[in-house]
């Protein structure tokens, strides 16, 4: 599949778009520009295991103000082709970290200089998941759920192999026996939570995007599993008494700008022995080599790509620091676990438990 084509029908240009140097210094991504058929979640998210030809090629080049970032849009709309946007955007971040410099991270004026932020990048004053958080484009356009749910025919066979591996990381860390009660927020296209329920699992999937929950029902009336589909924001249940023994957020957790308060909604969700987990998400690590495109505890994520996302489509796309993660997770009464995917930075996974649990 083309690479343009594929951009038209489902973008969720999530993560990075470079690889960045052992001092912490971004540099562009070779492959963003050599293999423009390459989707830009490949470019978007080059798994954090550097190696010595990570370490080579051109810095991202810093953009110090908005104006600079608008003109780089500006010409990135006049590229003929898609391809070529995504070589023009993954030369550079925006180096917005002195946004909420001297705040504290949890505090309401630290929320609301992060929403000024997402008003420049966007022109949008408000946020709101249910109508910010679509892919009008799914509705338009005609992914295959049944033949081809993406991330299948994204690219080629290194990249699905990717989210093959981070899959099945996940689903052995959280180990989970048939008749267990998995909820998964954000499931998108639904692999993961599919295969949970192929293997027995009870599950439930919660998605803002009725086209991605349309795709997840026909694809398990097809397969004759049950599975409990429904559009709805994250923290919501469809069943107010139903308790899980997992939670998961899958590339889904950056969506949630008022996450501190979610994490504290997931008590009343996840069982008393229950966990909740948290895969793939641009939780940085302190000296890690994404550090400077989150250049905050949380945020936007810089990077231009992004940006772009956010600017085109109006989502929230958050990266946070690891520091931050785990503080927000205690001070929300959690107890978190880091398991490293020894292949792909996309199968990390944080599972937390109620602290003393
Ligand atoms: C980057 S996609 C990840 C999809 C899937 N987990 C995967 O990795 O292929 C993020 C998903 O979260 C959903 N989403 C974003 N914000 C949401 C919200 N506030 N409530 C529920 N779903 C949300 C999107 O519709 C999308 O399906």
């Amino acid at each position: 599949m083309k690479f343009g084509r594929w951009w038209r029908r489902r973008v969720r240009p999530h993560l990075f778009p470079g690889r960045a140097t052992k001092q912490g210094r971004a540099v562009r991504s070779k492959k963003a520009g050599a293999e423009p058929e390459v989707p830009p979640q490949v470019a978007a998210f080059a798994p954090a295991n550097p190696t010595s030809e990570a370490a080579q090629g051109p810095m991202l080049q810093r953009l110090g103000s908005w104006a600079e970032v608008e003109r780089v849009f500006d010409a990135g709309k006049k590229c003929g082709s898609e391809p070529e946007r995504i070589e023009l955007l993954c030369k550079y971040y925006f180096d917005a970290g002195g946004i909420a410099e001297g705040l504290d991270p949890f505090s309401s004026a630290y929320l609301d200089q992060v929403l000024k932020l997402y008003a420049t990048i966007t022109g949008q004053q408000r946020y709101d998941a249910a109508h910010n958080e679509l892919a009008p484009y799914l509705a338009n356009q005609s992914v295959n759920f049944l033949s081809a749910p993406p991330p299948y025919r994204v690219g080629s066979t290194d990249f699905l192999g990717e989210f093959l591996v981070s899959w099945g990381f996940i689903l052995k860390t959280l180990a989970l026996k048939p008749g267990q009660k998995l909820l998964e927020y954000g499931p998108g296209s639904g692999n993961l939570a599919i295969m949970a329920a192929r293997n027995g699992c009870d599950v439930t999937v919660v998605d803002v995007e009725r086209s991605y929950i349309d795709g997840i029902k026909r694809q398990c009336d097809a397969l004759e599993i049950p599975i409990k589909a429904h559009v709805g924001e994250f923290g919501s249940v469809p069943d107010p008494n139903e308790r899980f023994d997992a939670v998961l957020f899958f590339e889904a957790f950056h969506h949630a700008l008022r996450h501190n308060d979610l994490l504290c909604d997931l008590h009343n969700i996840a069982a008393d022995d229950g966990v909740i987990a948290f895969a793939g998400e641009p939780i940085i690590a302190a000296g890690d080599f994404w550090e400077p495109l989150v250049p905050f505890p949380w945020g936007p994520r810089c990077d231009l790509l992004s940006l772009w996302a956010m600017h085109t489509y109006g989502w929230m796309e958050l990266g946070f620091r690891e520091s931050y993660f785990t503080e927000a997770l205690a001070r929300a009464g959690w107890q978190v676990a880091k398991h490293v995917c020894p292949i792909t930075f996309r199968g990390n996974t944080f599972v937390a438990r109620r602290s003393g649990a």
